[in-house]
């Protein structure tokens, strides 16, 4: 699929078969991941994937919007590390970009996946460090729902002329 395609079709989705993610297409949304742009290339990311349904199930327990993971095949945690990148809010950035590659990635691979928000909500950061057992130098920062999609959904049309401006701010 081609990229302005895939960016203009691409929605959140939280409906999803019975049927694993082939091992080589997570392989590919992990390479599109880690090709993500990052400040001074720091490159701050790691990657957890939750395939283990105990764990998926468990999610939900303490996440209000994340009932989709009763239902997902897999998911994969986004994570930052502060020994890396010592400012979170770079963390943060960095990691969303990459976030935001490999949904764009799933939906080239005719799979359906959706973001669900982690940092900077504290019991979130707290309870999936306790789930995953991860230490206290690495910071979860988005987790990403992904399988087959069980769901159709159309794009949006969001262009909304009057939030460009050019060359200055303007009062339109
Ligand atoms: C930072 C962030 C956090 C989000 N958290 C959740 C979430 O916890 N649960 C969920 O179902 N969707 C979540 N979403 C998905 C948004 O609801 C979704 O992207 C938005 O409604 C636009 O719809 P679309 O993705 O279909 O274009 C999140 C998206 C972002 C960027």
């Amino acid at each position: 699929m081609d990229t302005i395609k895939a960016i203009m079709t691409r929605r959140s989705i939280r409906r999803f078969k019975d049927r694993p993610v082939e091992e080589k297409k997570i392989e590919t949304l992990l390479q599109a991941a880690m090709q993500a742009p990052s400040a001074r290339n720091s490159q701050p990311w790691h990657f957890i994937v939750i395939t283990e349904g105990r764990l998926l199930s468990a999610i939900p327990e303490f996440h209000p919007n994340a009932k989709m993971l009763l239902q997902a095949p897999a998911a994969i945690m986004i994570c930052g590390d502060i020994r890396i990148e010592e400012s979170i809010e770079y963390i943060n950035t960095d990691c969303s970009a990459a976030t935001q590659n490999l949904l764009l990635a799933a939906h080239s691979l005719g799979l359906g996946a959706v973001w669900l928000g982690i940092y900077p909500r504290e019991k979130r950061v707290e309870e999936i460090r306790k789930l995953l057992g991860i230490p206290r130098t690495i910071t979860p920062i988005a987790l990403v729902a992904l399988g087959y999609a069980a769901e159709d959904k159309e794009p949006e049309e969001r262009f909304q002329p009057k939030r460009v401006h050019r060359n200055r701010w303007a009062s339109q």
